[in-house]
């Protein structure tokens, strides 16, 4: 049996999705643990393209069954439009594929309006979220009075009263916060709520004894994660993070499997780094190279369009997410993107106030002061688009792996050189 993670080792958008696609060939459940629809996945195969956001990307392989585990905020009015979504394109998206675990937590549309609230009023220090009401979904879910999860959406009586009160709470704090904000409505919310309840009720379970059971029975399972390591709530840039445990540490408390199950711990690294969103970048390339390496990996965002800060690769940060994982093989991702620069370089330690460090600080201000140290690789400048086995590689491109490798202190078993399923080299 095998019960493997996929995580991202950066700042997200490591092209996760692609390895997780590949994967469910041979994995029959695939269980999404935390975040919600701030992640965006793209995914292609046949001549087409799929972006996915809440739905895990296991939806997409026939006979798998996609899990949106305990530990996400759920929006429903967003899970039915990526449902749709899907249905229209023929892809199967029904109570036999797809399961929302009751204790999932629901996104409310006070937490969208919240979170625009909040980023308006840290100003120039504004994390730079997806706007999604994420965070203050999981606020809410810390804080308990005014949490509804999924399961309390079949409640209906108890339902609408809680509603009732949080909702009177809500109107009075964001009034005093901002007082152009649009007065939110109870029974409007109860309304539009209970009928998202009522169709997606088909997909809701238990899901924690839905996959112990599979556990059991010797099911292939895949944890696949949203976001990166590096903005994990604890783990990560703090409080340029998300608000989950998005490192795999989400695992065992957003999915209810403990860890000693996983058997493989694949960490996924972009052969460069991009950031959306504020917070620090010691890599950070604002210049021609960056705006090369924006234009070739297309590096906008799939949820928000938002074009990506891009930087070389950061040995430090990514070896860094790599322990906090406890990954034991990494894959590195777009590499064809990097193969027309004539130089390239990672960054093998930082200096931090005048001294050398391979750690990775914990202050965002330490951060902030680590200026990189540099390893330089010559480019290689020929297209591996068509590589499909590592001795097709040219040696430039192979030595540019070698070194992630060596400073990762791992191997590399999938070099990723284009979107399509079939670009990519398994080792
Ligand atoms: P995938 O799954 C990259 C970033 C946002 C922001 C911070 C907090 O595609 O890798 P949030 O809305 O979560 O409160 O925003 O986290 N962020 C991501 N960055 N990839 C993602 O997902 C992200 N999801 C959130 O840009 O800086
Ligand atoms: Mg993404």
């Amino acid at each position: 049996m095998t019960v493997t993670s996929v995580v991202g080792l950066q700042w997200g958008d490591e092209a996760k999705g692609k390895i997780v696609d590949i994967l469910t060939d041979s994995h029959e459940i695939v269980v999404r643990y935390q975040g919600g629809n701030n992640a965006g996945h793209t995914v292609k195969f046949d001549g087409e393209t799929y972006k996915l956001s809440l739905l895990p990307t296991g939806i997409l392989r026939p006979g798998v069954t996609a899990v949106i585990g305990n530990g996400l905020v759920v929006n429903p009015e967003a899970l039915l439009k990526e449902m749709k979504s899907l249905t229209d394109r023929g892809v199967r998206c029904d109570g036999g594929n797809l399961l929302v675990s009751d204790r999932a937590h629901v996104i409310l549309p006070y937490h969208i309006v919240e979170d625009a609230v909040f980023e308006k009023r840290r100003g120039a220090e504004a994390i730079g979220t997806t706007g999604r009401g994420i965070g203050t979904a999981y606020r809410d879910k810390a804080l308990r009075s005014h949490a509804i999860r999924i399961g309390d959406l079949y409640h209906p009586a108890s339902f609408r009263s809680r509603l009732t009160e949080i909702v009177a709470a809500k109107n009075l704090m964001l009034k005093a916060l901002d007082p152009n904000v649009e007065t939110l409505d109870a029974e409007a919310i109860f309304a539009s709520y209970t009928d998202y309840a009522e169709q997606i009720k088909p997909h809701v379970i238990d899901t924690t004894a839905y996959l112990h059971k599979a556990l059991k029975a010797g099911k292939n399972m895949l944890f696949e994660g949203a976001q990166g390591s590096l903005l994990d709530v604890d783990h990560g840039t703090f409080p340029y993070v998300t608000s989950s445990n998005s490192s795999s540490a989400g695992i065992h408390s957003g999915s209810g499997i403990p860890q000693r199950a996983i058997n493989r711990m694949i960490g996924i690294v972009k052969a460069y780094t991009t950031r959306v969103g504020g917070g620090p970048f010691p890599t950070e390339l604002n210049n021609a190279t960056g705006q090369h390496i924006r234009d070739v990996g297309h590096e906008y965002g799939t949820v928000t369009g938002r074009p990506r800060r891009c930087g070389w690769l950061d040995g430090v940060a990514t070896s860094y997410g790599a322990r906090i994982c406890g990954v034991d093989e990494i894959a590195v991702m777009l590499l064809d993107v990097l193969a027309q620069l004539d130089e390239l370089q990672i960054c093998e330690a930082y200096e931090i106030r005048g001294e050398r460090t391979t750690d990775f600080p914990s202050h965002v201000e330490d951060l902030e002061a680590a200026k990189p140290i540099y390893r330089t690789i010559p480019g290689w400048k020929q297209d591996i688009t068509g590589a499909r086995k590592l001795s097709d590689l040219p040696s430039g491109a192979r030595r540019y792996v070698d070194t992630v490798a060596e400073l990762m202190g791992l191997p590399v078993k999938f070099i990723s050189i284009g979107p399509d399923r079939e670009q990519t080299i398994l080792l």
